[in-house]
């Protein structure tokens, strides 16, 4: 059982694979965290102890402070003077809360999220579930953890119950806490902004609260919701690791509190600045889930551990499937797009061996440049004379698949549905809303905006063999309110907001099931496990130059499979070298190219087919492999990596230089996976090495050549 209620100490211990978790009850109503870390049935108990000035119940002695322990889920106003978890407003208004353990359940499979995406459970996942009430608001609080036994991975959310008489109000609301034992951990994050995102940050944690947040209704560019605290001498291969992330793409709150014991409290959820919540009597309110995983095998084991769970529990089944190599016209075309220009284009995709022409922005309305026509999502039939379906078809007899762009949670203020329905965008009456790239944002949180949506692209749609949506968010959100809320409840808005984007995405994942979704938001602004869930892969970032491309596809790895990871081949002119570089950083993730083919010259089209096919031959373990780092671009001149299976009887891996190497420099690139005692062949080049020779290193110069120099093998091991 991955899950025991020890009576003895009173005592819940969650194992998987490789780790123990460990709780329990004390004084009969506190939950007190024990341990987290390597799987062992020996871990050293809390010992609680007097602090002055840490407050204590008197039915609990002077040494029970909540100041002090380790708390499973920490609160507000009730003698915890840490950041706490959960504040929530009763009728007293005082945001004082007292949530005494009550009991506890087992459940098969895992406790569904109504409205939110979640990790998938199967037969033999299990979820705990712990009760904790509060007298005086009548509220009563669940706690959930579902284990995740082979991904080395638990779960977290919470419930709120309002049973009282009064309503309350949720002001601050995380999804788990994490009391860790030690301070001396660096904290990892990934910061960034539009076109640079995922930048690797690492730095000792220190007195008081470190965090990262976003504010702005998206998960963003500009702070990644994943998060790791490790040993300050952790490295790929060595040292304790605990990783954490959360299943949701809205503003977040990511926080790490070293205290006056020298312990640090770990908590991820919705945070407060951007949410409220209001539960009238008889409601409830669920938060998003938490993820959590440890690693003693430094943070390549953590990034292993994402992988597998991202692959298995959050992306949809049809993402373990090959991903087409497609050919966008974003880059190659912008807005100038028409019906015979596009035929064109889909010609040439099917001879270079492309399997699908995705169609990007300027397809509908006035969608002529970025200042019109979102919002109107009707064909625009200057340019597709014949409407949608003729084209797709003309796409289609190519032998080729078709992919198309949509941006629904947007509108310009030029566009026929900003004219009709002024009131469904986010503005405060009375105030001008903030334009960002010329667009407003639709009022998500109105479900007749959604069902608005849901009918506008029912029609769209209809009868238009569509394998394939790229769904674009380009904007954060501001000035939000709501007419459908009253005022003291419009900082629920950007919540619901999500609510209602995730509603669309299960409509179109139940509407058009035989297609894929790749998620972008101006590029990786939504680069999360929510979008994950819906989103076959997601668009890395609008940044295509390969050299920015190396350092941020080696962070996203971190916390993501590579398997979400969408990577173009963009123009590479009549440059052979570039093209091979750009081909060779670009087949980290899933492959595409994003370029205008009708100006490619002949010798760059055949080498883009060759590409195509040899990148057939080993994306399987791109996909599906196990990853791991060589050489960090953020810590050296160049990177490099390896993608296996499980058996290591295949191995792709690669070198890619950074602009800073120098030539003539030479590097040793262990393959340390590698089997003893087997040769490998590189399918490449022909040839041979053994498993101990690959293991030792081969001992490669850098060529020192800017933004080309680049090496890669992929050997497989001689029957
Ligand atoms: C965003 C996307 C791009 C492209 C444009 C279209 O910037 O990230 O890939 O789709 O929008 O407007």
């Amino acid at each position: 059982m991955p899950i025991k209620f020890k009576k003895s100490d009173k005592t819940f211990i969650l194992t998987t694979k490789n780790t123990a978790y460990a709780f329990s009850v004390e004084c009969d109503r506190y939950l007190v965290h024990q341990y987290y870390g390597k799987k062992t049935a020996a871990f050293k108990r809390y010992e609680p102890y007097v602090v002055s000035f840490s407050p204590y119940l008197k039915e609990a002695g002077n040494s029970w402070s909540p100041d002090i322990f380790p708390q499973e889920y920490s609160f507000f106003g009730s003698g915890d003077f840490r950041t706490a978890a959960l504040k929530l407003k009763g009728a007293d208004g005082t945001g004082v809360t007292d949530f005494v353990y009550r009991s506890y359940r087992y459940i098969n499979g895992t406790h569904e999220i109504e409205g939110l995406p979640q990790a998938r459970g199967d037969e033999d996942t299990k979820t705990l579930e712990i009760k904790m009430a509060d007298d005086l608001t009548g509220c009563e609080l669940l706690l959930y953890y579902t284990v995740f036994y082979e991904e080395d991975v638990i779960t977290r959310h919470i419930l709120i119950k309002n049973k009282g008489k009064s309503a309350v109000k949720i002001e601050k609301c995380m999804s788990m806490t994490l009391d860790l034992p030690s301070c001396d951990y660096d904290l990892i994050t990934l910061w960034g902004g539009h076109v640079d995102e995922r930048n690797y940050q690492r730095a000792p944690l220190h007195h008081g609260v470190q965090s990262i947040c976003s504010r702005r209704g998206a998960s963003s560019h500009q702070y990644n919701p994943f998060m790791a605290v490790c040993d300050q001498k952790a490295n790929e291969e060595k040292g304790d690791v605990y990783g954490f992330n959360l299943v949701y793409s809205g503003s977040f709150l990511d926080e790490a509190e070293v205290d006056q014991t020298e312990r640090t409290r770990v908590q991820l959820g919705l945070g407060e600045e951007n949410f409220g919540y209001t539960l009238l009597p008889g409601e409830e309110f669920t938060s998003p889930e938490a993820v959590m995983t440890y690693s003693s095998k430094g943070l390549g084991q953590m990034s292993r551990n994402f992988h597998n769970f991202t692959r298995n529990r959050i992306m949809p089944k049809k993402a373990l499937k090959p991903h087409p190599v497609v050919l966008n016209t974003w880059e190659a075309c912008y807005f100038n797009i028409d019906e015979e220009k596009l035929l064109r284009f889909a010609e040439e995709s099917a001879k270079v061996g492309f399997d699908m022409l995705v169609m990007d922005d300027g397809w509908f309305g006035a969608r002529n440049h970025d200042r019109a026509g979102l919002g109107d999502w009707y064909v625009n039939t200057n340019k597709f004379k014949n409407g949608l379906a003729p084209f797709v078809k003309g796409v289609k007899q190519n032998g080729i698949s078709f992919g198309i762009w949509i941006e629904p949670e947007m509108i310009n203020p030029d566009s026929d549905l900003y004219r009709a329905h002024p009131e469904w965008v986010l503005a405060v009456p009375g105030r001008e809303p903030s334009l960002s790239r010329e667009q407003l944002v639709l009022d998500m949180s109105n479900s007749e905006v959604v069902d608005y949506l849901i009918d506008s692209f029912t029609k769209t749609f209809e009868g238009v063999p569509v394998d394939y949506f790229k769904w674009d968010a380009n904007r954060h959100l501001c000035d939000i309110y709501s007419p459908t809320l009253p005022a003291d409840r419009q900082d629920e808005v950007p919540f619901r907001f999500m609510k209602g984007v995730y509603r669309l995405l299960k409509w179109f994942e139940e509407h058009f099931p035989d297609t894929v979704i790749e998620t972008c938001a101006g590029g990786g602004g939504r680069y999360d496990l929510g979008m994950m869930q819906y989103g076959f892969q997601i668009w890395t970032s609008d940044n295509t130059w390969p050299y920015a491309r190396v350092w941020m596809q080696r962070s996203s790895l971190l916390a993501y499979p590579a398997a979400t990871m969408s990577c173009h081949v963009s123009n590479p002119g009549e440059d052979m070298k570039s093209l091979d570089y750009r081909y060779k950083v670009a087949v980290g993730g899933m492959l595409g190219y994003e370029l205008n083919i009708l100006n490619m010259t002949a010798p760059i089209k055949e080498e883009m087919a060759r590409q195509v096919k040899e990148y057939k031959s080993f994306e399987h373990l791109v996909r599906l492999g196990d990853y791991y780092c060589i050489a960090c671009p953020f810590l050296s001149d160049y990177s490099s990596y390896y993608y296996t299976n499980e058996d290591r009887s295949e191995i792709l891996f690669s070198l890619i230089e950074k602009r800073s190497a120098k030539k003539g420099v030479t590097k040793t690139l262990k393959i340390k996976e590698a089997k003893k005692g087997v040769t490998y062949v590189d399918l490449l080049s022909g040839s041979k090495y053994t498993g101990e020779e690959l293991r030792a290193g081969l001992v490669l110069p850098l060529a020192g050549e800017k933004d080309t120099a680049s090496l890669m093998y992929f050997v497989e091991e001689k029957q």
